[in-house]
């Protein structure tokens, strides 16, 4: 059982502590992890605009460091009138990370969501599958 109203909060909350000086655009996202632990990441800009890390990426990246590598949930929390999904490199890092969890996408500011799920965002998507040798 998933509670999208903790995670959505861990998400808000996430995104309060976003470091975005440039872009001013501030996301959080909390994943939950089939054992039941939520880590939250914000996005962390430079001012080398290329080094800018999202969010979706700064979660996973605390989750995997504390041994959590299979999620049950991903909450991503931006703000303005229209809801953002995950950004195309996050999604193929989410496809990394078994299995093809739920996503919601909020704003802080409106009521305006999206429901959807890894396969989905990223069809298609290249795995370690194809990496697979038999020899
Ligand atoms: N951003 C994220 O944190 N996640 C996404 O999926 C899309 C974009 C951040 C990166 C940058 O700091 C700001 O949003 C504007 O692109």
């Amino acid at each position: 059982m998933i509670d999208w109203d903790a995670l959505e909060a861990a998400a808000l909350d996430a995104r309060d502590r976003a470091y975005a000086p440039y872009s001013r655009y501030r996301v959080g996202a909390a994943i939950l992890s089939e054992d039941g632990r939520v880590y939250a990441g914000a996005n962390i800009e430079n001012a080398s605009y290329g080094l800018c890390l999202c969010a979706e990426r700064v979660a996973v990246a605390a989750a995997v460091m504390d041994g959590r590598t299979r999620f049950a949930a991903l909450v991503v929390a931006t703000e303005g009138p229209r809801v953002a999904a995950p950004c195309g490199a996050c999604r193929q890092v989410l496809v990394e990370l078994p299995p093809r969890f739920p996503v919601r996408c909020i704003t802080a500011t409106s009521d305006e969501r999206i429901e959807t799920d890894v396969a989905s965002l990223q069809p298609h998507a290249f795995d370690g599958g194809f990496l697979a040798s038999d020899d």
